[in-house]
Parts: C-alpha cells; sequence; structure tokens
C-alpha cells in the first residue's frame, strides 16, 4: 500500500496547511507501519502563478525542512523535490492528451484563481491538475491525504486513470482522495468565511508555521470571535469561534465538548489566552527542529535519496506508458 502527497512552496505554510495536510501525513506515517509513503515538494505547481525566483528557492528548502521539523521521520518516509523528478512533467503531457478542456475548466481552483488574475492566466494554472494527476499516478499511489479543497483534483486523477486503463489495458492505481475531517478546513482568524491562506493580503488572518511566536499569539488573542461570550461549538451561529474550537482541539487532542466543559462559564479571554498558548508551543517545536535542520548537510543527504527513490519508480511506470500508447521505438 502506498500513500503519497505533496505541498507547494509558495510561501511559508500556513497553521491551515499544518492542521489540514502536514499532521495527518505524520498521523499517517505512524498509524500505517507497513505502508510505503511518499511526501513531496510540488514545486512545479508553484510556478502556475508569478512567483519571484529567490522567493520559490527558500520556499522548496524550507518546505523541505519544515516536514522533517513537523515529524516526518525520513527512515520512513520518502521526501523529494518535485522538479528533480522529470517524469512528473513527462507523463503529465500524455494525461493533457487524455482529459478534456472542459474538465479542466470544471475544477474549482482554477475558476477561483482565474478570475483573480483576469488575462494573464497561464496555460500551466489551467493544465496543473493533469501535472497533480502525473503525481499520483506515476507510483500507484492507493491513498491521497489531501485537505478538502484538494478533494476534486483526485477525483479527477481518478477519472482519468480509468479513462486511460480502460483505452490502454490496465495501467495506473485508481487512487483514493484521504480527507481527515478534523482540520480540514481551518478559517482564517479574520474571517470565518475564508479559508485560511498564505495568500490572504491581511496577515492577521493567518499563521505560518515560522511566525515569530509572540506574533502568532497576538494574532490568535486578536481573531475575531462572535458577540455571544459562549466557548460552545456551534459552526452556524458561532463560525468563528467553531473554527478556533477546531484549531484548539486538533492540537491539544481535547474534544469539542472537553472544551466547551474546561471553560463552562468563562468567557472568550481565557479560552483565546490558553490557545495562544498552545499554538505557541506547538511552534515553538517545530521551530527549533527546523533551525537545525535547514543548516544541515544532512537534508540534501535525505532529499538526494528521496530523489533517487521516486525516479526509479517513476521512471518505470513512464517507460509502460510509453510503451502502452506506442511512443518511441520500444
Ligand atoms: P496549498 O497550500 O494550497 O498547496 O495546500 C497544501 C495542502 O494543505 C492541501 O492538502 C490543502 O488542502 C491543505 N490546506 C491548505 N489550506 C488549508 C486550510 N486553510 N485548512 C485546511 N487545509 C488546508
Ligand atoms: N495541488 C496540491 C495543492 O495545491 C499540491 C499537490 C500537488 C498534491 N501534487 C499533489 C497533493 C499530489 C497531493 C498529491 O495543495
Amino acid at each position: 500500500m502506498r500513500i503519497l502527497s505533496g505541498i507547494k512552496p509558495s510561501n511559508v505554510p500556513t497553521l491551515g496547511n499544518y492542521l489540514g495536510a502536514m499532521q495527518n501525513f505524520v498521523k499517517l506515517q505512524n498509524e500505517y507501519k507497513d505502508a510505503d509513503i511518499i511526501v513531496f515538494v510540488a514545486d512545479l505547481h508553484s510556478i502556475t502563478v508569478p512567483i519571484d525566483r529567490q522567493e520559490l528557492k527558500k520556499d522548496i528548502r524550507s518546505l523541505a525542512a519544515l516536514y522533517i521539523a513537523v515529524g516526518l521521520d525520513p527512515v520512513r518516509t520518502h521526501i523529494f523535490i518535485q522538479s528533480e523528478v522529470p517524469c512528473h512533467s513527462e507523463l503529465s503531457f500524455v494525461l493533457e492528451c487524455n482529459s478534456y478542456i472542459g474538465e479542466m475548466e470544471r475544477m474549482i481552483q482554477f475558476k477561483e484563481k482565474s478570475v483573480k488574475q483576469g488575462l494573464t492566466v497561464s496555460t500551466g494554472l489551467l493544465t496543473y491538475p493533469c501535472l497533480m494527476a502525473s503525481d499520483i499516478l506515476l507510483y500507484d499511489a492507493n491513498y491521497v491525504p489531501v485537505g478538502e479543497d484538494q478533494k476534486q483534483h483526485v477525483e479527477l486523477t481518478r477519472d482519468i486513470a480509468i479513462r486511460f486503463n480502460n483505452k490502454y489495458g490496465e495501467t495506473f492505481t485508481v487512487p483514493e482522495p484521504l480527507i481527515m475531517k478534523a482540520g480540514a478546513r481551518i478559517m482564517s482568524l479574520q474571517d470565518p468565511a475564508h479559508k485560511m491562506s498564505k495568500t490572504d493580503p491581511n496577515p492577521k488572518g493567518y499563521i505560518t508555521l515560522l511566525d515569530d511566536i509572540n506574533e502568532a499569539k497576538n494574532k490568535i488573542k486578536r481573531a475575531v470571535t462572535d458577540s455571544l461570550g459562549v466557548v460552545k461549538y456551534d459552526k452556524e451561529n458561532q463560525g468563528a469561534l467553531a473554527n478556533l474550537m477546531t484549531i484548539y482541539s486538533n492540537l491539544s487532542g481535547l474534544s469539542y465538548e472537553e472544551i466547551e466543559k474546561k471553560y463552562e462559564g468563562l468567557g472568550y479571554k481565557e479560552f483565546k489566552e490558553d490557545l495562544a498558548e498552545i499554538v505557541g508551543s506547538t511552534l515553538e517545536k517545530i521551530q527549533t527542529k527546523y533551525y537545525e535542520i535547514i543548516k544541515s548537510p544532512e537534508l540534501d543527504r535525505i532529499l538526494d535519496e528521496g530523489r533517487d527513490y521516486a525516479y526509479s519508480i517513476a521512471r518505470k511506470k513512464l517507460s509502460k506508458v510509453y510503451k502502452r500508447i506506442g511512443l518511441g521505438r520500444n
């Protein structure tokens, strides 16, 4: 059984990325001892929208180090950088030829991002789900842990895999998205109607894993809340508080009921102060490990090993695909 996932290295990951994705990679790694686990830095995905060269370079290394800092064990989990394994781009073109423009245009993420960018939308942003499908299908991944917002792309990957298998014979494993309900959608600290995102123009809305600890604590303390003043999980009427409770519950391991009980008769202030401490100590742990690993040659060794492992699997699969289609001389 193989579990595979990736994150785009665009800016530093947020608490949303951590709770919706990274933390789940670690849980899966620790739970499924027999599974082969691959987690990569999806750097090709980052260039679908304009990005500064220096920024990209920094973010790639930083995300790789963060994977380890949050608890991925390079002995158990193979970690690599997508662009260092050329098969991803190669298979992507083949999949583009086995998918429809209409399918790409239907993707919610494409619609949202293309509205924001108007006339300067790149072709890559449209075809990006084919690259993501390559990322998954090259490795015959059985499960793909992602946040809610990526589910549609994994479903499209399934459609493409099934279509390809029907047309050319059994070639790809049909993957399943793995959406962990808790933390699947962390919302902005300033606006519970929008997901927490590193591209939010208001930095008070998100916390990144490398934020200054005090600043991060202040963002929690100043997060918007509703006017009811009671610590109760009620997504409909107290969306902002429900979001904070989700963060609290995920980081502390307490259930919503346990949190409600703990703050019975107390206001938001105590709740937020405690949450600020919990977030602060989580970040502190991650950052300590991060600053150790980012400077060490160990990180390059891990990434070399990950690349070689990934390449050996991907190259074989790509050869099979080319053969099935009738490309090249063999
Ligand atoms: P991205 O930052 O868009 O590359 O997302 C990387 C991973 O983090 C994906 O699996 C997303 O679904 C997940 N993710 C991003 N933002 C959030 C959020 N606010 N809440 C939960 N998961 C998220
Ligand atoms: N597209 C994903 C995102 O924006 C990142 C990603 C790229 C990914 N390739 C993947 C996730 C393959 C899972 C599997 O978050």
